[in-house]
């Protein structure tokens, strides 16, 4: 089940790569060969307050994702699971995704477990936690990160930053970058996903 997921996540990543070539205005920095680095979790996590809609800020390279105007929007069912849904706009067209996230062993800590059950996007084959959020103060931004080792010279190393607006100040995106780097996230891997009033959106 690994090796097949991973086969697909490469197959896309060479074809997106050479997409890339034309569609992006600069290539994606690959990750550092070795393992995944060590990051800080959120402590005493509130997943009332995670809940609802984020707006992508910036985000790794992935070969998952190539659209714009990107939304996550997270909303709890009675029985605990978090139902996740994420949007983008590719080629014009609303993209919408859905998936389910649920809290790892230690629930006061803010790691998940996101699975996306009809997609080659599901990295969490065995229940371990791949939704890191590193930092949020839920009601401006999150930065997540999300690592799998899979052996000396291949990692699948992702991270997002998110909003509540669709947009943050310039100021504020690099002081969190920088702190972000002490933090052993290589924050020069980001690239800035395209958020206009002009988005369409999910209606929620
Ligand atoms: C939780 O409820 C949702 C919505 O009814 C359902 O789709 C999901 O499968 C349930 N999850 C579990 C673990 O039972
Ligand atoms: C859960 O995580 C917190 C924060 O990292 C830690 O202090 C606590 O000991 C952990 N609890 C268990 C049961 O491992």
């Amino acid at each position: 089940m690994m090796a097949l997921r991973v086969v697909g996540v490469l197959a896309g990543l060479s074809c997106v790569l050479c997409q890339g070539q034309n569609n992006l205005p600069f290539l994606p920095k690959p990750p550092a060969p070795g393992p995944c680095p060590l990051v800080p979790v959120v402590n005493n996590f509130d997943l009332q307050r995670y809940l609802g809609r984020w707006y992508e800020i910036e985000r790794f390279f992935n070969p998952f994702q190539n659209g714009e105007c990107v939304t996550a929007d997270y909303e709890l069912f009675p029985n605990g699971t978090v139902s996740v849904i994420n949007t983008q706009i590719s080629e014009g067209e609303l993209d919408s995704i859905s998936g389910f996230a649920e809290l790892g062993p230690n629930q006061s800590e803010g790691k998940l477990v996101v699975d996306f059950p009809f997609s080659e996007g599901s990295f969490s084959p065995d229940g371990v936690p791949n939704y890191i959020v590193v930092a949020t103060d839920y009601s401006n931004y999150a930065v997540v990160h999300s690592c799998t080792y899979l052996g000396p010279e291949l990692k699948l190393e992702f991270s997002w930053i998110l909003a509540r607006e669709p947009n943050v100040p310039a100021s504020f995106l690099m002081a969190l970058k920088e702190w972000l780097k002490i933090v052993n996230i290589d924050a020069s891997r980001y690239l800035p996903t395209l958020q206009t009033p002009y988005c369409p959106r999910r209606q929620v």
